[in-house]
């Protein structure tokens, strides 16, 4: 009988929320999962993650671009300092990552990548200029990689989940906000970070073989009203 391989995955912030949930039902799919914390992989800093590349001992199959923020802000509000670091976690580390793993990836014929986007990539709401900007950067990125990598068996999907009950959405949102927003997803109530987490465990997951460059909406329905 042939023996099972046991693929290698890398989760960025998977301390808590969606890419906790990921990490979980990775773990449990028998896949050996590398999720550092925020203070041995800072995606902020490029440079750090060039370095957490270099020192990695096993070859990663799976990538998981999970950690992102989203500082609010209407186009007077925002600091130049809020705009870049949110290109930088949300966009270009992300690219970053991607640049360091996917040629590896390609030459041993196998990889599946993640990206985690947002309803905002599709839809929007006053002061998420920035947000939707990055998040909708995710999907270019997504499709155009998907195209470069398919031949060589490294699928490539982003995943949009809309409102999630996570500390991001209650930083953003207050209580009163957060029950009006239930009135409006047609499932009536938020996502829990496990509905996520079991989206992403097939997108990554060898039973996926033939879907890339999508980005699949998990958002109760929220983007169809
Ligand atoms: N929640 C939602 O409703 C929702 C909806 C659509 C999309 N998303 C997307 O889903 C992803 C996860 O969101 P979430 O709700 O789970 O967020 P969360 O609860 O705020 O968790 C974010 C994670 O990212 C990490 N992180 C932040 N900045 C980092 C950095 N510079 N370097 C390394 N790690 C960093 C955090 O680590 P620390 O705790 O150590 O800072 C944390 O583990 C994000 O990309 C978000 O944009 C969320």
């Amino acid at each position: 009988m042939q023996k099972k391989i046991k693929r290698v995955a890398l989760i960025t912030g998977a301390s808590r929320g969606i890419g906790a949930a990921i990490a979980q039902r990775l773990s449990r799919n028998g896949i050996c999962v590398l999720a550092p914390t925020h203070q041995q992989l800072d995606i902020s800093s490029t440079r750090a993650i060039r370095k957490f590349l270099t020192g990695l001992k096993k070859p990663v199959d799976i990538l998981v671009n999970n950690a992102g923020i989203n500082v609010l802000g209407g186009i007077e509000e925002l600091s130049d300092k809020a705009i870049s670091r949110m290109m930088q976690v949300n966009l270009l580390a992300p690219l970053e990552l991607i640049r360091g793993l996917a040629p590896a990836m390609a030459r041993r014929g196998y990889g599946r990548i993640l990206n985690i986007s947002s309803i905002w990539s599709m839809v929007t709401k006053p002061r998420r200029v920035t947000y939707s900007m990055t998040k909708s950067g995710i999907n270019g990125l997504t499709r155009t990689l998907a195209v470069e990598l398919a031949a060589k068996n490294v699928l490539v999907n982003a995943l949009a989940p809309g409102y999630v009950n996570t500390e991001l959405t209650r930083q953003n949102n207050s209580s009163q906000e957060i029950e009006a927003i239930r009135k409006t997803i047609p499932v009536g109530r938020l996502a829990e970070p496990a509905e996520i987490a079991e989206v992403a465990g097939f997108l990554v997951s060898e039973k996926n073989t033939y879907i890339t460059g999508q980005v699949i909406m998990v958002d109760g329905g929220f983007v169809c009203l």
